[in-house]
């Protein structure tokens, strides 16, 4: 797919580019979980996506200001869930702190901790599906997992988005992934409308969102 010219440049992300980058994703998810956790958990969760070896994360860097105006995060599956485990045990004071202030955040919390509950029941064999996520061929070892995309307020429109999605293929296929999948809340109309653009197709439905999958050997 063709891009329109670009006043940016997409290039692996570092550490140099954290407040950036916390920066975009609090214009462009405000009041969304990790944003309401705070720009201190938000910088540790990009700092574990520019290190690790397994992930994937770009940005788009206006050329001319050095300005991020935008970004894409993801890669091996498993990234997220290391994460996760690592952290949430140290910022599980602020968490339920803010849990009990915040009544979003304590919605999301109980969520996530249905989430968690009902793939450990399922990895163990204990329980049937408790949620409305795919089964297990949808989460294939050799798809990658595009995590987060999301664009600067001031940089929409521009192919930013597009072009960073472009970027994650092309990196999924340098890395030998067969496919690549996302989801995404049903509302999302504009990413709803970006995904399918780009050649993704909708694998499932479900109250919890769409998700969506795209093979790499295709192009
Ligand atoms: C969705 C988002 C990433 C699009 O970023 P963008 O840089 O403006 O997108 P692009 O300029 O590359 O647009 C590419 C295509 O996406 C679709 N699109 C983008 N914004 C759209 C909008 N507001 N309404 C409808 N379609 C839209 C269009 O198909 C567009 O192609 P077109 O311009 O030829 O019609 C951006 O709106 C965003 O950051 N939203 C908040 C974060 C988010 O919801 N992320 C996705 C969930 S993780």
């Amino acid at each position: 797919m063709s891009v329109p010219d670009r006043k940016f440049k997409i290039i692996p992300a570092n550490e140099n580019h954290l407040t950036g980058i916390v920066t975009c994703h609090e214009t462009a998810f405000p009041g969304e979980f990790l944003t309401l956790l705070g720009p201190r958990f938000l910088r540790s969760f990009y700092k574990y996506y520019c290190n690790h070896p397994d992930a994937i994360f770009l940005i788009a860097k206006d050329n001319e200001t050095g300005l991020i105006g935008g970004l894409v995060a993801g890669g091996a599956p498993y990234v997220r869930g290391h994460f996760m485990r690592k952290y949430i045990p140290l910022y599980l004071p602020v968490i339920l702190y803010k849990s009990l202030v915040n009544s979003k955040i304590r919605k999301r919390l109980i969520e996530h901790t249905a989430n968690a509950v009902s793939s450990l029941s399922k990895k163990i064999g204990i329980a049937k599906t408790l949620n409305h996520a795919p089964d297990n061929e949808y989460y294939d070892v050799l798809s990658s997992s595009l995590l987060s995309i999301c664009t600067h307020s001031g940089y929409r429109g521009k192919g930013a988005a597009a072009a960073l999605m472009e970027a994650f293929r092309n990196e999924s296929e340098k890395r030998g992934y067969r496919s690549m999948r996302l989801s995404v809340h049903n509302d999302n109309t504009a990413a709803i409308k970006l995904y399918k653009k780009m050649g993704w197709e909708i694998v499932m439905e479900s109250p919890k969102g769409i998700y969506f999958k795209k093979e790499i050997r295709e192009n």
